[in-house]
């Protein structure tokens, strides 16, 4: 297949995805802001093409706006998510009409474009690979506004993945100079560029943290022991008094049970603990002796062989996610048990780093040494600072596209509807 096929592909794939998502959200569930924190999901919906329009008809061929209005509407920075619901916007209908135009439009533009040029948002089909990734994103938000809707969500369950014995351990990384980042064309400006960081000497959790081993630190006390939270923590428990994860309430038995897209279902103590805000995954660390770690130690122990001393693409290697390596996708539409993914360990054993959870880390989200925005400064740009803390790994709803050790995520340090778990580290070695 050569690259415009592939590309025509991959752009196909993931409009497919969204359709197929939104398709059994009836018209009155799809155009409801169910919370401020995420937008109706037919601004999502919306969003995806007009950033398309943008970046795959506007910028490479000079073409005026179809509509100045969407331009506007669909723009996140000119409608914060919390009054996007009160919002004049496309209905199902005009959206799908609009989303079709669209692509024939930059169907029309593909067959034209050289994608050997100098130009680096073409060359190789940067900015392809760009609008792709944008729209996979988006279906994860969607999905998490999908769980987070009254009334459920039905997707097809797919059988879970069985778990296998497995013993909790620490793996070791040594202390040294490490890599981090990546000098590859990536689409993400904040992935850029591959510099070194040096490290003490560390352990880190074999396993993402369970459902069971979470149970422990709530049992034992801990969302009522404030010398468990930092100070920013301890006010977000007094002022939210939450108990338990989202999605978790106790059974008339007094068992915690969760609500999986409207499904209720009891809490799977071989799963990972999912949809724990920063707060908690820190406190949960203190308990545990343990701390956790910065997005730099996430990535060496994800990426490094100690034998080869180089960095690998993904934990297993370079080969881009089998089945078998890595719960992503959304093909199962839930996390699968700790030790359900040998074949993805990392060198240095640490499994399940790619997929099943996106886990937090203790790093704030700050450009590397020499960060240039690109192609557009609002990317990443504008969520530099202490406000956003940085997850790593992907999900089990995250696209392979994304799904790469290097790839850095991040969002506020109280959110909770993300797919988000962690594991903890611990200084030193054995
Ligand atoms: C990387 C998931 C934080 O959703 O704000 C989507 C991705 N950027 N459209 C976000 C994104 C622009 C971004 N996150
Ligand atoms: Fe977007």
């Amino acid at each position: 297949m050569d690259l415009k096929q592939r590309i025509a592909a991959d752009l196909q794939e993931a409009r497919q995805r969204t359709h197929q998502l939104l398709a059994t959200v009836d018209d009155e569930r799809l155009v409801t802001q169910h919370d401020p924190i995420l937008s109706p999901p037919i601004w999502d919906y919306g969003h995806v093409g007009v950033f398309e329009e943008l970046w795959l008809v506007q910028k490479l061929s000079g073409a005026r706006p179809m509509d100045e209005w969407l331009m506007n509407a669909y723009n996140p920075f000119d409608n914060p998510r919390p009054l996007r619901g009160r919002m004049k916007l496309m209905d199902r209908p005009q959206t799908l009409a609009y989303l079709d135009r669209v692509r024939g439009r930059v169907l029309d533009l593909l067959e034209e474009v050289d994608l050997a040029d100098s130009d680096p948002l073409l060359r190789n089909g940067f900015v392809y690979d760009l609008i792709v990734q944008h729209e996979h994103q988006h279906d994860e938000t969607i999905l998490q506004t999908l769980q987070l809707m009254p009334g459920g969500y039905l997707p097809a369950l797919p059988p879970g993945r069985s778990a296998r014995p497995v013993e909790d351990s620490m793996m070791e990384v040594r202390p040294g100079r490490y890599p981090i980042g990546t000098d590859a064309p990536e689409p993400y400006d904040n992935e850029h560029p591959r510099h070194e960081v040096e490290l003490g000497a560390f352990r880190i959790d074999r396993f993402p943290v369970s459902n069971g081993a979470y149970q422990r630190f709530m049992d034992d006390g801990g969302y009522s022991r404030s010398e468990l939270w930092s100070k920013d923590g301890w006010d977000w428990i007094e002022t939210f008094r939450p108990e338990a994860p989202e999605y978790w309430f106790r059974s008339p038995e007094g068992r915690w049970n969760t609500s999986r897209f409207g499904q209720i279902v009891p809490v799977d103590p071989a799963l990972p603990v999912m949809h724990v805000c920063y707060f908690e995954a820190d406190a949960y660390a203190r308990w545990a002796g343990k701390r956790l770690p910065t997005e730099f130690e996430w990535e060496v122990a994800a990426s490094w062989d100690p034998q080869r001393k180089r960095a690998r693409r993904y934990p297993w290697g370079d080969e881009p996610p089998r089945a078998d390596h890595a719960n992503l996708d959304q093909l199962m539409f839930g996390p699968a048990p700790v030790g359900a993914y040998p074949a993805g360990a990392s060198a240095i054993g640490s499994e399940q780093m790619l997929g099943d959870v996106w886990e937090w880390t203790s790093s704030n989200f700050l450009p590397y040494p020499g960060f240039v925005a690109f192609p557009y400064p609002e990317y990443s740009e504008p969520f530099f600072g202490a406000t956003f803390r940085v997850l790593r790994g992907g999900s089990w709803a995250t696209t392979p596209r994304v799904a790469r050790v290097t790839f850095r995520n991040w969002d506020s340090p109280i959110k909770r509807q993300i797919f988000a778990g962690f594991r903890c580290v611990i200084d030193g070695m054995e």
